[in-house]
């Protein structure tokens, strides 16, 4: 820290100019009523004051354009809000779709960041400029929050489910991470950096980092795991083939469909009675307590990177029918 003391957090994402402009306005508009409200109390208050113990007021009639002008000019002001904020909002609910992905498992009381080439860590995220990022979160435990001041980006992060959101960096610089939901006793201690770095830096971190990505650690579980017993890919095993389910819809047992995202993914290795596709039977053993948030979610990259692709030297098949796609995990 250096000696000066900043009022606002530093601009270093492409969302944080807007949202100061907008809370700019907010705090202009709240800071000129309030001056208009108590200068007039203050005014009516001097002006129109009892005199004499006999005085009585006499009758005032309501003018019609003055209560228009004081509903008609809040009114406005407050839809500006409204449009304004929804508008910044739905763009950070949304990440772009040339998002890079990182993973993020937060437990009491530290921060675990996974990136899809494999490397792991805890309380620091190594990230690119000019390149939006998108977060996958959950918890391991309570809800935390993940708060990067210097970004305006704050998502709670919830147990048993994924909450997303994105940011893109604009200047290179190390940034503080903050968890800002009172999770338990070293909650304070909940903090980390964000190391913005140019692209050509962040691919040397990149590079010094393990070999082995998010998908080859998931495609290891689920071999360890045996799920590769049941899931074969060409539909012939006691279970379905995952090959093109994530973001396809899936037809339940017992009628529904639900869309196969990751939320229904880590559902389906914890509880797979909770939602049984259709044609199989509800016999796959639970894995609840038996793999981490940070194993599902290298899972789930596995299954999405399930795609119905031609093998090499295999005629051309249909992506609509990932059954009978070719590609199967047990021969990588
Ligand atoms: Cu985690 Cu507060």
């Amino acid at each position: 820290m250096g000696t000066r003391l900043p009022l606002f957090p530093e601009q270093a994402s492409t969302i944080s100019v807007e949202v100061d402009h907008l809370l700019y306005y907010l705090m202009a508009v709240s800071i000129f009523f309030t001056l208009l409200i108590f200068g007039a109390i203050l005014y009516f208050a001097i002006r129109y004051r009892r005199k004499s113990d006999t005085e009585i007021p006499h009758s005032v009639h309501t003018g019609f354009a003055l209560e228009i002008i004081w509903s008609v000019i809040p009114f406005g002001l407050t839809m500006i809000m409204f449009g304004w904020g929804a508008s910044i909002f739905f763009r950070e609910r949304r990440p772009p779709d040339n998002s890079m992905q990182v993973y993020v498992v937060a437990k009491q009381w530290m921060w675990k960041l996974q990136h899809l080439e494999g490397q792991r860590e805890i309380n620091e995220l190594h990230i690119p400029i000019n390149r939006p990022v998108e977060l996958i979160m959950t918890s391991e435990d309570v809800i935390h929050s993940f708060f990067v001041p210097d970004f305006r980006t704050k998502q709670d992060v919830v147990p048993g489910r994924y909450e997303t959101t994105w940011f893109e960096a604009t200047k290179p610089g190390k940034y503080h991470l903050f968890c800002a939901e009172y999770c338990g006793t070293k909650h304070s201690g909940m903090i980390g950096w964000i190391y913005a770095m140019e692209p050509q830096n962040y691919q040397q971190w990149l590079a010094g980092g393990p070999s082995g990505t998010m998908v080859e650690a998931g495609a290891k579980l689920f071999e360890d795991l045996a799920c590769v017993n049941c899931h074969h890919a060409d539909g012939s095993g006691r279970g379905p083939s995952l090959v093109g389910v994530f973001g396809s819809t899936v037809k339940l047992s017992g009628g529904g469909t639900v869309k196969a995202d990751e939320a229904y993914i880590r559902e389906s290795i914890l509880n797979p009675a909770a939602k049984v596709v259709e044609g199989y039977m509800p016999d796959m053993p639970v894995f609840q307590g038996l793999v981490t948030e940070e194993n599902v979610v290298q899972l789930i990259e596995y299954v999405k990177s399930l795609t119905p692709r031609p093998a090499p030297n295999a005629p051309t098949r249909t992506a609509a029918l990932p059954s009978t796609a070719v590609s199967t995990p047990s021969n990588r």
